[in-house]
């Protein structure tokens, strides 16, 4: 019989200390060390795989050791396979996170549906009928999907290996379990050393596992940092979920870049790849109205172009009303600040609303530009022409920095129609423009921008 024993693990970082404590020593977090309980049995906790006196394995040179020659497994799913920097690894384990209901599951399920080979997707959180009930939903039924409602690593292991699936998918590691230890489904030691099964078993078979994680309310992935250490691959499913939209990151990736992300779209009928997303977000309406204009943004080097709103109206109360949504307010309270020193714009006694709409965080710092525009346009009543988009960032002497890729978004507007581009000066040294239709003017400080706008 093992013997029990209890230990206080942060939940943050994965230290261990015998006693309870407010802090954690190692990470510094305050009241992330939980009571779990643990068992000592040797036997139990190592590795059932591990044999004593087994054959060891002894350093190899680099260049006698043989290059992996496995071809990556393509999926149906063109936007996840850029993500995954082409495909999924053989052997490979993969952790996609996001908030509740954002799609995680829904997306795998799809994957599971479209493969060619079989897959098996073991679910710890619905039941099968549930997930028949969402298959049904999301369309055709193939005879190569298996599901397995189970928490049991060993059991899964056991029956993933007399299947032989082409690829694994758990929903989710907070409900799945080693038998060998005594503490909750979800609890830091049970994710580890449940990921670390999973990952030996990844190594050994060269079928690859995708992992749903949970996020715990601060955005990150709940458990431990380890997990993301453990795993190949981190992408991270982000949207709201009152909007449409959804975007898939890749957070950390060991075969490819970091730089990538898919889109997609929440449907009736499951996920839809975005098949135009760099328009996606802007105002189809023909309406012109003071106090909108275009962004020229890029997120994760794809072009997304977005509208940004502003509304300004003399406060009614003594102290103005700042507020925005999709963006960050103090960024915006510092344009403010900057259109009223060094333009000349009085906002002091102003209440003043900013959307960027469609729900997706956009943090490219070439916004600036374009919510000054659409601040001003709202203050001044001026509408702002639909033609016209606007990318560069402020500093805080008003004048207008370079931003990153600038051809790729003049091509990328070219395109779309527009007919006028403002972009920062620093930005066109030695760029030619001859090569483009539209019109690009060159600004170097806010006060050049708005004489050019509004004459
Ligand atoms: P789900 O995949 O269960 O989220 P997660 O696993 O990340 O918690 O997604 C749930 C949401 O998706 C749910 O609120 C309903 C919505 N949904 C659709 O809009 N269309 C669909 O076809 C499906 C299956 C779900
Ligand atoms: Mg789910």
């Amino acid at each position: 019989m093992a013997k029990l024993k209890s230990v206080f693990i942060c939940q943050q970082c994965g230290h261990s200390t015998s006693k309870w404590l407010g802090q954690c020593p190692s990470c510094k977090e305050w009241n992330t060390l939980h009571e779990e309980v643990i068992s000592t049995s040797k036997k139990v906790v190592s590795n059932p795989s591990y044999t004593p006196g087994a054959e060891k394995s002894s350093p190899l040179n680099l260049k006698d050791v043989q290059s992996l020659t496995r071809e990556r497994i393509m999926l149906e799913d063109t936007e996840l396979n850029r993500v995954l920097g082409g495909g999924i690894v053989p052997g490979s384990i993969s952790l996609i996170g996001g908030h509740p209901g954002i799609g995680k599951s829904t997306l795998l399920l799809q994957l599971a549906l479209q493969a060619q080979g079989k897959v098996l997707y073991v679910s710890g959180e619905e039941s099968e009928q549930q997930i028949k009930l969402r298959a049904e939903r999301i369309g055709t039924i193939r005879d190569n999907c298996f599901i397995y409602a189970e928490t049991d690593t060993l059991d899964i292991l056991r029956q993933a290996k007399a299947l032989q699936p082409q690829f694994i998918v758990i929903d989710s590691i907070q409900t799945i379990r080693s038998p060998g230890l005594e503490s909750a489904p979800g609890s830091v030691t049970q994710v580890r050393e449940s990921t670390a099964e999973l990952q030996r078993f990844a190594k050994q078979t060269n079928i690859p596992i995708l992992v749903i994680g949970h996020i715990n309310k601060d955005g990150a992935i709940a458990g431990p940092k380890i997990l993301e250490h453990i795993v190949d691959v981190v992408l991270q499913f982000e949207g709201d979920s009152n909007y449409r939209y959804r975007i898939l990151r890749s957070i950390k990736n060991r075969f490819g870049s970091t730089d990538e992300m898919g889109i997609y779209e929440m449907v009736n009928s499951g996920l839809r790849i975005v098949s135009n997303p760099s328009a996606m977000l802007l105002n189809q309406s023909e309406l012109v109205l003071s106090g909108s204009s275009t962004a020229a943004a890029i997120e994760s080097a794809r072009p997304i172009f977005i509208e940004t709103q502003a509304l300004v109206s003399t406060a009614v109360y003594g102290t103005p009303q700042r507020s925005s949504t999709g963006f960050d307010t103090r960024r915006m309270n510092m344009l403010l600040a900057v259109l009223e020193k060094r333009a000349g714009f009085r906002f002091g006694t102003m209440d003043v609303f900013l959307n960027i709409a469609g729900g997706i965080k956009i943090s490219d710092p070439a916004l600036d530009m374009s919510i000054c525009v659409a601040l001003v346009s709202s203050l001044e009543d001026f509408n702002i022409s639909k033609k016209m988009c606007f990318c560069g960032e402020v500093g805080l002497s008003g004048e207008i920095r370079a931003v990153s890729r600038i051809e790729q978004r003049i091509q990328e507007a070219d395109r779309l129609g527009f007919t006028d581009l403002y972009v920062p000066k620093p930005n066109m040294k030695g760029l030619d423009q001859s090569r483009y239709n539209i019109r690009i003017h060159e600004i170097r400080v806010l006060g050049e921008l708005f004489s050019e706008l509004f004459g």
